[in-house]
């Protein structure tokens, strides 16, 4: 008698089930269709198109050279953590200690660290959404549960948060509130009133906040995005999450930072140890020069971006089938096209047909009325060349 044995469990079948459940980043997925063709204009991804500055590649160089090529500090460089209190200082007038500051991978790996040392298996994560997936993601793999608050929109079409709504979600399980402002991908930029009205509730519930301010120079209003470090105490209990990348074109070369409160140093400097050991030495030398000779190339990121928003939200709103609002901050860009609701198969279409590249709205936990992302921190000729494309099809639909 033969009985029929059960498939035999394989190694992905023993993972753990908030592992195995990560969602596929859905903006990969789209990207992954055409990387390789040079014919398609690439919105989707949220990088620009300008090249590392040089003296930033100079200064990496020659810190190998020098032969900068070994271990440093976990918590990274000290003079790399002075240049970046004396850039706080310089761009909000705030005093951080050099001590509250861990050098990580990137922005990704600071929200890594950062929740790494809060969150406990079970514990929320209230956020505004639409909101960058990787938060949610990063909750989940620490066994945490994402609790996404939608932001509201108002007649002319600008997002608003509503902080009763942040209120109404909070639970006993409840750890972290998590804000990223200027918002990608909805380009919404949190007022100081309501982060002072926000760090309130946070300290009489006894919660952390998570605050992402990866695109604070580029908003379209106000010089620069206000900080929660400007409405908090280095004894609150307030992360700030930040990066390279977009400021100094930098995203491949995975360097950021985290600000923790004051005393907490220790236990950056073991998650550091114990995640990366810091980042690559050399690396952190040409940090030191982007933010120590930098504060130029970010101007002109921003004229640029200023320039190709323009472009692209003057040209979105005369489509007469597109909903478009110019965006506060960050350089995201979120358009609809009424009559469509699956935003995977538009971006899709528009991939194959106008040849550009977007991100559906879907990744990103929008409302599923066919929303589209689009990256402009592209030369104003490109975004010209972008918006004649997308003019040609979305008229025609
Ligand atoms: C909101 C937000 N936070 C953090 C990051 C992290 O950037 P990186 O890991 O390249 O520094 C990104 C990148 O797109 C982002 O959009």
């Amino acid at each position: 008698m033969s009985t029929a044995l059960a498939p035999a469990p394989t190694p992905l079948d023993d993972l753990p089930e908030r592992i195995r459940g990560l969602a596929i980043n859905q903006i990969a997925e789209i990207a992954d269709l055409a990387r390789e063709d040079p014919a398609v204009i690439k919105l989707w991804i949220g990088e620009g198109d300008l090249p590392t500055p040089p003296f930033v590649v100079e200064a990496a160089a020659e810190a190998m050279r020098a032969g900068h090529t070994r271990y440093t500090y976990a918590l990274g460089l000290p003079r790399l953590r002075e240049a970046l209190a004396a850039y706080h200082r310089r761009h909000w007038g705030v005093e951080v200690a050099e001590s509250r500051f861990t050098i990580t991978t990137g922005g990704m790996n600071a929200i890594m660290q950062g929740l790494q040392a809060i969150l406990s298996p079970g514990d929320e994560v209230i956020y505004p959404a639409p909101h960058w997936p990787n938060l949610a993601a990063t909750v989940q793999v620490l066994g945490g549960t994402a609790v996404p608050v939608p932001l509201h929109r108002d007649e002319s079409g600008a997002f608003r948060l509503e902080l009763a709504d942040i209120e109404a979600a909070i639970t006993p399980r409840t750890r972290v509130i998590a804000i990223n402002s200027p918002s990608n991908p909805t380009g919404w930029v949190m007022q100081k009133g309501q982060m002072a009205a926000l760090r309130d509730l946070a300290r009489a519930r006894g919660l952390w906040l998570l605050s992402d301010e990866v695109y604070n120079h580029f908003t379209y209003g106000n010089a620069i995005a206000p900080s929660f470090l400007e409405v908090c105490d280095a004894s609150d209990r307030l992360l700030i999450s930040n990066t390279f990348s977009k400021n100094w074109a930098m995203t491949g070369w995975r360097a950021g930072w985290l600000i923790f409160p004051e005393g907490m140093a220790p236990v950056f400097d073991n998650l550091s140890q114990y995640n990366t050991t810091s980042i690559p030495t050399f690396i952190q030398h040409a940090c030191i020069a982007a933010l120590e000779q930098g504060d130029g190339f970010i101007q002109t990121m921003v004229a640029r971006c200023r320039e190709s928003r323009r472009i692209f939200s003057e040209g979105l709103a005369a489509i007469p089938k597109v909903r478009v609002q110019a965006p506060e901050g960050s350089f995201y860009l979120m358009f609809s096209v009424e009559g469509e609701t699956d935003s995977r198969a538009l971006a899709v279409r528009i991939l194959r047909q106008a040849k550009v590249g977007l991100a559906p709205g879907a990744a990103f936990g929008a409302d599923p009325d066919g929303k589209l992302r689009l990256c402009f921190a592209v030369s104003p000729e490109l975004a010209r060349d972008a918006m004649a494309r997308l003019d040609g099809y979305l008229r025609n639909l």
